[in-house]
């Protein structure tokens, strides 16, 4: 036995699925998904086979040809599931399970008409990352276990469903609902496989991509994402032809957890990006470079989830300046610095947490979740690039790119790749300190320029009285005021928001960044002109990025204390599982 990944039952001496065929029928009245799936080996097999399932209903087990097969559920454990063990006759090529998803299924948010844009149609999505594809599909979820995949999935007359795979075909069935065909012809972790279906539409961006939203958003969206066809260009010159044919997206409902989700050729989008200014498309530059660091090339496990985010957000941040100068790059990192130092915070006690290599055994991936194999991450790859200049580190990127296309590898597989082709590169970066050591090295890189310079001498004048003047008011991009108010000190009066809120007019931002920085420094003063808005958000809006720091800061005062507690109960219903987990925990530390 071999399991190589804390996180699943995945058994590397077991026989190993090379492609799913998946058949989903969407039930809404039921909030459930009826599926089969087969998975196929490509070669004959036989003998145990454990899967990972999480709260599904396993209803037949068969090898085709052969009839029923034994099988067993293992133990309930909180964060893996349930094993599926399977014996596997001699000469199996693939075996079909049917079986139907469970009411608490985390990868699945079934949404009510009233919780989309259109509030006349259901809509489901799918969040699989980090381990919740066993709770759609019984299947080896472990990013080692590469997988192609095709589906066919069976919606209400009138939905659209989308996944992250190429569309090959949609019919009517003859009763009131209509079938979706879908194929993703190469290897991909599990945790990419993603679903969408609702009232959907979708706008051309460029012959390979192209929007989809509801149609009360499409046309914004189709605004705000018109620049996506540079971006893939840039990200071909950093990493060489885009590997997966088309690049599409999809903007999501409010409630969807995350900012982003770099499902391959269906990225998902928080609709908090349609800022109306397109001062939010860093996210979607973010996703499109998982497209190389991420999906083509994945991390093993959630223990080197560095490996994805790190690298991506180098990547980002290389894009962003490639199109925007080196200031909006360095106004990047400074938000990055912040986001760094809270994740540092809120591990304070937990230092085994901040390295990069991490040890998960036993713990969630998304309770160790935070922006330090983002942040930290993103400054050891720089680090490396600063180390052996630009050009060479871009020959490395590619080698990287060729040597580990389409496969899972493990920190000490980069780092035996780096000492290959960049010799003594890692020692010379004292890499071993982002690796295994907590915090942040003390020989990390620093990005400055002379406006981040100014932006953080101004926000540090407060207390002696230093304000904004009118002309700096006005001539901010949206990064500058981000980057300014995260500077401020996070204590201020009623009297510092009231002059905030009258000079910056933020109560009514439509950039999220913004407007939820400003929340959270009004709701750690107890400002009450800002409780209304700060409930419409909360209500609003299920990013697990604003919810945290804003609920946060409402745990310092006994009202804004009672004001969360009141607003989480209504707004909690309507929260994705992952979000409600999080805010439960917020709650959960507030001082009683
Ligand atoms: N892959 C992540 C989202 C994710 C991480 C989902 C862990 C589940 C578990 C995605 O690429 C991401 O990092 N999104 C960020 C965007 C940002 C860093 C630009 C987000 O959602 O905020
Ligand atoms: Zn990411």
């Amino acid at each position: 036995m071999h399991r190589p990944d804390p996180h699943s039952y995945y058994d590397a001496a077991q026989p190993k699925a090379r492609r799913l065929r998946l058949k989903l029928g969407v039930d809404f009245a039921a909030k459930r998904i009826d599926g089969e799936v087969v998975l196929e080996f490509g070669e004959a097999v036989s003998g145990p086979l454990d899967l990972d399932t999480k709260g599904l209903e396993i209803r037949a087990v068969q090898v085709p040809g052969h009839g029923p097969i034994a099988w067993v559920l293992g133990e309930v454990d909180a964060i893996l599931g349930q094993r599926l063990r399977l014996e596997v006759p001699a000469g199996t090529r693939e075996v079909a399970i049917t079986y139907r998803t469970g009411a608490d299924a985390m990868a699945l948010q079934w949404l009510d008409p009233e919780q989309t844009e259109g509030k006349v149609a259901p809509y489901l999505f799918s969040q699989c990352q980090q381990i919740h594809a066993r709770t759609m599909v019984p299947c080896q979820d472990t990013p080692i276990a590469r997988i192609a995949y095709q589906a066919e999935v069976t919606v209400p007359e009138g939905l659209t469903a989308v996944m992250s795979a190429g569309p090959t075909g949609n019919e009517a069935t003859g009763d009131g609902r209509h079938s979706f065909r879908f194929t993703m012809p190469q290897p991909i972790p599990s945790y990419l496989l993603a679903l969408a279906v609702g009232r959907l539409e979708s706008r051309d961006l460029s012959p390979r991509a192209r929007v989809w939203a509801e149609p009360e958003t499409v046309a914004a969206a189709a605004w705000e994402f018109e620049g996506v066809e540079a971006m893939i260009l840039k990200a071909e010159g950093l990493f060489g032809p885009y590997p997966w044919d088309r690049y599409d997206m999809l903007v999501l409902p409010p409630s969807f957890p995350y900012g982003g989700m770099e499902n391959p050729r269906m990225t998902f989008l928080t609709p908090t990006l349609l800022a109306g200014d397109r001062s939010l498309v860093d996210v979607v530059a973010h996703e499109l470079a998982h497209s190389w660091t991420g999906n083509l090339v994945t991390n093993a496990s959630m223990e080197h989830f560095w490996l994805n985010e790190g690298f991506t957000v180098w990547a980002e941040r290389k894009i962003l300046r490639t199109l925007h100068g080196d200031d909006a790059a360095a106004l990047g990192w400074a938000m990055g610095q912040k986001a760094l130092e809270d994740s540092l915070e809120r591990f304070k006690n937990e230092p085994h947490l901040t390295v990069l290599r991490l040890h998960l055994e036993g713990i969630d991936p998304d309770d160790a979740f935070s922006s330090i194999p983002y942040e930290k991450g993103a400054r050891m790859v720089a680090a490396l690039e600063h180390q052996v200049g630009e050009a060479d580190f871009q020959r490395f990127l590619r080698d990287y790119m060729d040597a580990f296309r389409f496969t899972s590898i493990t920190t000490e597989q980069f780092c035996a790749f780096v000492d290959q082709k960049l010799p003594g590169a890692l020692a010379a970066v004292n890499a071993k300190a982002y690796l295994d050591e907590p915090g942040i090295p003390a020989t990390a890189p620093q990005f400055r320029s002379a406006q981040l310079d100014n932006l953080t001498a101004l926000a540090e004048s407060w207390a002696a009285g230093g304000r904004p003047a009118p002309q700096q008011i006005v001539a901010w991009t949206p990064a500058e005021l981000q980057v300014y108010l995260q500077k401020l000190p996070r204590q201020l009066s009623v009297a510092d928001c009231a002059w905030l809120d009258e000079h910056f007019q933020l109560m009514g931002r439509g950039n999220h960044e913004i407007l939820v920085e400003w929340l959270t420094l009004a709701a750690a003063a107890d400002y009450e002109p800002a409780f209304p808005r700060i409930r419409e958000v909360l209500i609003r809006v299920g990013r697990m990025k604003y919810l945290r720091p804003l609920y946060g800061a409402l745990g310092q005062h006994p009202r804004t204390r009672a004001l969360a507690r009141e607003i989480f109960a209504a707004a909690s219903p309507g929260y994705h599982g992952l979000s409600r987990r999080v805010v439960a925990s917020v709650l959960e530390a507030y001082p009683a």
